[in-house]
């Protein structure tokens, strides 16, 4: 059995008064797991003050350990900063910062390298979908943003379609269905069953607490990846509420 599991990414948003939020979320948990990745500059305190109830992850970290990378981080100091989880490969970050599949390939093993649990995105633009390139374009980020060594404890995948993030639009659950399908399918090839059964798989653009009991009924889907509506506990509790 998978765990589902409820994930805030808050992007650029967030100072100290945010860290209040965290309280209600954290007694929220129930039988999800549930995670909030804060800015960076948020990480150390936020994992301090929720104390394990929830996890703590980071948004992006640098491919090497250490080194000459003037206002990077590496995965080893997120995790020292209480850090469990990271989310690579995100569509911020592939074109903001013009992040390639082989970037976030070895970004996620460093992530792995350090002891952190990957969430790798992965989602096509509008052109894409419009063309029918949704499940090549899936399958090609999947293949080349992945390393070998994934297990069911390391990977958790993200299915982000460019087009659903912070725009209130949401596939139908029709078309969520066929890409965590093919996502699986695709896991299972390379991994293996056992591996490619155990690797959690969230939706995440648009999900609010209106939409993510649907959401969440749809197969192969272990949970969400969400943005704004994850800045807030009135917003987030009620998606957690929603998978328990
Ligand atoms: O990583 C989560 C994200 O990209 C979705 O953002 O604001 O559409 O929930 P949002």
């Amino acid at each position: 059995m998978r765990r589902k599991l409820a994930a805030g990414n808050w992007k650029m948003n967030g100072t100290s008064d945010a860290l209040a939020e965290l309280d209600a979320m954290a007694q929220a948990s129930g039988g999800a797991e549930v995670l909030i990745c804060p800015p960076a500059t948020l990480i150390a305190r936020a994992a301090d003050r929720v104390r394990g109830a929830i996890a703590i992850g980071g948004q992006d970290c640098h491919a090497k350990a250490s080194g000459a990378h003037t206002g990077d981080l590496s995965a080893t100091m997120l995790k020292d900063a209480g850090a469990s989880h990271v989310i690579l490969g995100h569509s911020e970050r592939r074109s903001d910062h013009d992040e390639h599949d082989e970037d976030v390939r070895a970004k996620t093993q460093a992530a792995w390298d350090a002891g952190l649990v990957a969430i790798v995105c992965v989602g096509e633009t509008l052109t894409e979908r419009e063309a029918q390139n949704t499940l090549d374009i899936i399958g090609g980020q999947l293949a080349g943003s992945v390393p070998d060594s994934a297990t069911g404890h390391n990977l958790v995948v993200a299915y982000e379609p460019v087009w659903a993030i912070g725009t209130g639009k949401v596939p139908d659950t029709e078309q969520i269905g066929d890409v965590h399908d093919f996502i699986r399918a695709r896991l299972e090839r390379r991994f293996g069953a056992g591996v490619g059964r155990s690797v959690r798989i969230l939706y995440g653009g648009s999900v609010k607490a209106s939409n993510a009991a649907e959401i969440f009924d749809v197969s192969n889907v272990d949970g969400a990846l969400v943005g704004g509506a994850s800045l807030r506990a009135s917003d987030f509790v009620p998606i957690i509420d929603a998978l328990n």
